[in-house]
C-alpha cells in the first residue's frame, strides 16, 4: 500500500501541489458536489498544543466531506498522563481512524511518528517552531487567488521569524521558485535562523528592519505575532511584543495590489482599521484554510 503523509512542505511534489490546488478550486466553486465524498471515513484530530483555526478547520473540512471526526479532547485527560508513549497512542488511534492531524509542541514529533503507522495517513498540523505545512497550503492558495501566481513575487515576512513555523514552511516552498525574492523584517533577536538560508541565493534576500521602508514594493506582506510561548525568557517576548504594527498610514506606502496575509491569531501587529482595506486577506485566508484541507484530506485518502 502506498501510504502518503504530509509532514514537511516538500513531502508533496510540485505536480502533487497542483493536483491539490485544482481540487481545492473545484471544492471552492462546487462545494455541494463533495458533501458525501468521505462518508464512513474518520479523521482523528490530536492537538497537544493550543489551536483554534487549525483544529476546527480540519474538523470542519472532514465534516464537509461527509466524514466523521474523533479527538482526544484535552491531552491532560488522556492515557499519556498515565505514562503511555505517544507512539503507542498513535498506533492505537490507527485502529480507529483513517487519517490523523497532529499538532505537538516539540519539533519533529510527527516525523518520528509517521514510520510507526501502517494504514493511517498523518498530517503535521504544526510541530514546535519547525513546520506547519497545511498553513503553507492555506497561504499558497490565498496568494494564488489574490496575486494570480506563485512566481515572480516579492514577499515580505514580518515579525517573529525565529520561532514562526508558518514562515519557515512558506519560505521553504517559495524559495524553490528562483523568480521569488524575500524581504525579512524582524527584530534581530528573532531573525530567521541560518538553516533556512540554505539553498537560497543571497541576492534574493534582503533584511530591512523598518516596516515603513520595506513595505513599498512588496507583492505579499506576511505578518506574524511574537511566538511568546516558545521564548526561554518571557521578559524578552514581552519586550519584543509591539515591534511591528501595520496600520492605515503604513499601508498608504504599499502597492495597491499587495496582499496582507497573517496565519492568525493576531495580537497587536495589525490594527483593526486595516481589516477594511481590500488588501487585507487574512480572514479570506482562514476560509481557504478549510477548503485546502478538504482537498488535502481527499487527495491523501483517495490516493491510498
Ligand atoms: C499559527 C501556528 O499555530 O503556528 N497559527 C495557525 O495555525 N493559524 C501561527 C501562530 O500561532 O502565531
Amino acid at each position: 500500500m502506498n501510504l502518503m503523509h504530509f509532514i514537511e512542505p516538500r513531502d508533496l511534489t510540485i505536480d502533487q501541489y497542483n493536483d491539490v490546488f485544482r481540487l481545492a478550486d473545484d471544492i471552492f466553486y462546487h462545494s455541494q458536489s463533495y458533501v458525501d465524498r468521505l462518508r464512513g471515513k474518520i479523521l482523528a484530530s490530536l492537538f497537544f498544543e493550543p489551536s483554534t483555526r487549525t483544529r476546527i478547520s480540519f474538523e470542519a473540512a472532514m465534516l464537509r466531506l461527509g466524514g466523521s471526526v474523533i479527538s482526544i479532547g484535552d491531552p491532560k485527560f488522556s492515557s499519556l498522563m498515565k505514562g503511555e508513549t505517544i507512539d503507542d497512542t498513535l498506533r492505537m488511534v490507527e485502529c480507529y481512524a483513517d487519517i490523523c492531524a497532529i499538532r505537538h509542541p516539540e519539533n519533529f514529533t510527527p516525523h518520528k511518528l509517521a514510520p510507526v503507522l501502517t494504514s493511517m495517513n498523518l498530517i503535521n498540523a504544526g510541530d514546535g517552531s519547525n513546520a506547519h505545512p497545511t498553513q503553507t497550503l492555506t497561504d499558497l492558495m490565498t496568494i494564488r487567488h489574490t496575486q494570480g501566481t506563485l512566481e515572480g513575487l516579492k514577499v515580505g515576512f514580518c515579525g517573529d521569524l525565529k520561532y514562526g513555523r508558518t514562515v519557515h514552511s512558506l519560505l521553504s516552498f517559495m524559495k524553490e521558485n528562483s523568480d521569488n525574492t524575500f524581504v525579512l523584517i524582524s527584530p534581530p533577536e528573532v531573525d530567521l535562523p541560518q538553516e533556512y538560508f540554505k539553498d537560497l541565493d543571497p541576492r534574493r534576500v534582503e533584511v530591512i528592519r523598518d516596516l515603513d521602508e520595506a513595505i513599498c514594493d512588496l507583492d505579499v506582506l506576511y505578518m506574524t505575532r511574537i511566538q511568546r510561548e516558545r521564548f526561554e525568557d518571557p521578559e524578552e517576548a514581552r519586550r519584543l511584543r509591539g515591534s511591528y504594527h501595520l496600520d492605515w498610514s503604513k499601508l498608504q506606502k504599499a502597492k495597491s495590489t499587495m496582499s496582507v496575509l497573517h496565519p492568525l491569531p493576531r495580537v497587536d501587529e495589525i490594527a483593526k482599521e486595516v481589516d477594511r482595506d481590500p488588501r487585507a486577506q487574512y480572514f479570506k485566508q482562514a476560509h481557504f484554510g478549510m477548503i485546502v484541507r478538504m482537498a488535502l484530506i481527499l487527495y491523501l485518502l483517495e490516493n491510498k
